[in-house]
């Protein structure tokens, strides 16, 4: 993680480069600082770890069973891909593992720590120093700038203004948008506005990134532009990425695959391409 830190840009040379330069050697200090905790459990080799989770979402007095029995273990540092049909439940159980939604049964830990124990309150910093999540639509807020908007988490995470700002511009930049860093998302393309959710989701360096669908609402080549940034920034960070998608070229650049059908995980021999109803995947293409 320092390591890619330190490898920021020495050659830019507007106002905007030189103050990221000037902060570097600050921001790598404290960005180290808050991810302590994390590295400890990272050391244990295992950052997510799910135990038999069940889920029944109940409306009225019907009941619907979406998870059956889900036990799986992440390690850290790889990238982790969820599949499987609509409706399978894969937006279900990233939320549960994601500390969002509670299962009815089941446990799961996090870096070492079972989040189904934990309080509401534990539970909310817990995910907010620990999880970076990126969203289908962005969710970026509409009124603020693209530098604002990783401010605004930065600042919740505890950060100090001036601090947050420089940190906001130095992952505006690792994403290639130092330039648009005083647009409004509405100014910005789909895949740009992908890029700066990208940004405030690795600002503050948790160390897992969980992404429901990131490239759903993008055209193709932006869809491939965008993950290939955020797995090589996860890579080179030494993140866990734990993505759902539907798109079965993303597989070429994951650790694992995970196949979900009907609430249940299939064995890797049961759950080929072939039965989901997937193309086959395509060499991943480099971006330009
Ligand atoms: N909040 C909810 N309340 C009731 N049923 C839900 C809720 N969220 C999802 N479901 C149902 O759970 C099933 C799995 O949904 P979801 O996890 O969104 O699947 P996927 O992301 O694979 O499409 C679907 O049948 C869906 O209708
Ligand atoms: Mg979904």
């Amino acid at each position: 993680m320092t390591l890619s830190l330190m490898r920021f840009s020495s050659s830019r040379k507007n106002g905007t480069g030189r103050l990221l330069q000037a902060t570097q050697r600050q921001l790598v200090t404290k960005v180290h600082n808050r991810t302590e905790t994390a590295n400890v459990a990272h050391q244990s080799g295992q950052a997510i770890a799910a135990q038999h989770i069940d889920m029944v979402y109940r409306t009225g007095n019907q009941s619907q069973t979406v998870l059956k029995d889900i036990s799986l273990n992440i390690g850290s540092g790889t990238i982790q891909l969820l599949m499987g049909p609509s409706g399978s439940g894969k937006t279900t159980l990233l939320s549960i593992l994601g500390g969002i939604l509670s299962p009815t049964q089941g446990t799961v830990s996090l870096l070492g720590t079972d989040i189904t124990s934990l309080s509401k309150r534990q539970l909310a910093k817990f995910r907010l120093n620990n999880i970076g999540f990126i969203f289908q639509g962005f969710n970026l807020f509409d009124a603020l700038t693209a530098v604002e908007n990783i401010v605004v988490a930065l600042k919740m995470k505890g950060v100090r203004p001036r601090a947050a700002r420089q940190e906001a511009l130095y992952w505006l930049d690792q994403v290639g948008l130092a330039d648009k860093a005083h647009h409004l998302p509405k100014n910005l393309s789909g895949g740009q506005k992908q890029r700066v959710a990208i940004a405030r989701a690795l600002a503050g360096n948790p160390p897992l990134i969980m992404a429901d669908e990131p490239t759903a609402a993008l055209d193709s080549h932006s869809g491939h532009v965008v993950i290939e940034m955020l797995c090589n920034l996860a890579k080179q960070n030494d993140r866990t990425v734990l993505m759902v998608t539907h798109d079965p070229r993303i597989q070429s650049v994951a650790d694992q695959v995970t196949y979900l059908e009907d609430g249940q995980l299939q064995s890797p021999e049961a759950s080929s391409t072939d039965e989901l109803h997937l193309p086959q995947p395509q060499p991943w293409p480099r971006s330009a």
